[in-house]
């Protein structure tokens, strides 16, 4: 059972519960972009974005990464372990795509020769800038054997999510995880979802993520539920 909010954020918001050391993170209709200067509610997003995420942890944890995840409870309603969050962001970019391409002026679609793992500081108000492994540990956010694990456990995701989704003709091109503190030992928290995700459709090209709200390219709800229905996901 729910009891206090305790944060709340863009897309998501997370309460206490009568037990100690468990949250219930709830996923809402709301889709934001351009760190929240666009903002929507789509009926159904997080429904969607629930029941995907929870798909992704359960395989995750099957395959042996350890996450936050315990179990969807209702349509929008994840229980998971409080973890001590990290404010730092890993992407892992399998093509090039958003923002490496302006950064170095790559064209998008580019295939890296191997995944490439980069961090990212968590705070809107500066953009949530690039940042490296110095400044993890210069500013107290992460220790460098920390950043090291989120790595290796951000590669390890990156096998495991791309042969799900490429078994239903879908490419991972790139894909953001948080990650956070749980008696010492680092777990994959946040979620995942088609947000932070960019899932480009093998034969098409046709981009089914959050580039669709982002570039005005049609119906998100309908593209997220297509994600979900190929991967097998009762909805
Ligand atoms: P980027 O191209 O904007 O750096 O994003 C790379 C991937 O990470 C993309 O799938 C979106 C995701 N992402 C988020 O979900 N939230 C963020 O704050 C950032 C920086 C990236
Ligand atoms: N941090 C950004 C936001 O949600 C990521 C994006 O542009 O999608 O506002």
């Amino acid at each position: 059972m729910k009891k206090a909010l305790k944060y709340e954020g863009k897309g998501k918001a997370l309460f206490s519960t009568d037990v100690e050391g468990e949250l219930i993170q709830v996923f809402k209709d709301d889709a934001t972009a351009f760190d929240g200067k666009k903002h929507d509610v789509i009926t159904g997003k997080g429904h969607l974005n629930c029941a995907i995420s929870s798909f992704f942890f359960e395989k995750l944890q099957a395959a042996g990464i350890k996450t936050h995840y315990i179990q969807q409870e209702g349509d929008n309603e994840m229980r998971i372990q409080a973890l001590k969050m990290m404010p730092v962001e890993v992407v892992v970019r399998n093509i090039a795509a958003g923002s490496i391409c302006r950064r170095l002026g790559l064209e998008e679609g580019l295939r890296l020769q191997r995944p490439l793992t980069e961090l990212f500081y968590k705070d809107d108000a500066l953009g949530d800038p690039m940042i490296n492994t110095e400044h993890c540990e210069l500013f107290g956010w992460a220790k460098a054997e920390d950043i090291h694990a989120m790595r290796q456990l951000a590669r390890d995701v990156n096998r495991v999510m791309s042969d799900m989704l490429e078994a239903v003709g879908i490419r991972l091109v790139d894909f953001k995880l948080e990650f956070g503190l749980r008696h010492g030992e680092i777990v994959l928290g946040d979620e995942i979802t088609p947000d932070g995700c960019r899932l480009w459709d093998i034969e098409s090209g046709r981009k089914l993520d959050k580039d669709v709200f982002r570039q005005d390219l049609g119906g998100l709800s309908e593209v997220y539920h297509e994600v979900a229905t190929r991967l097998g996901i009762n909805i």
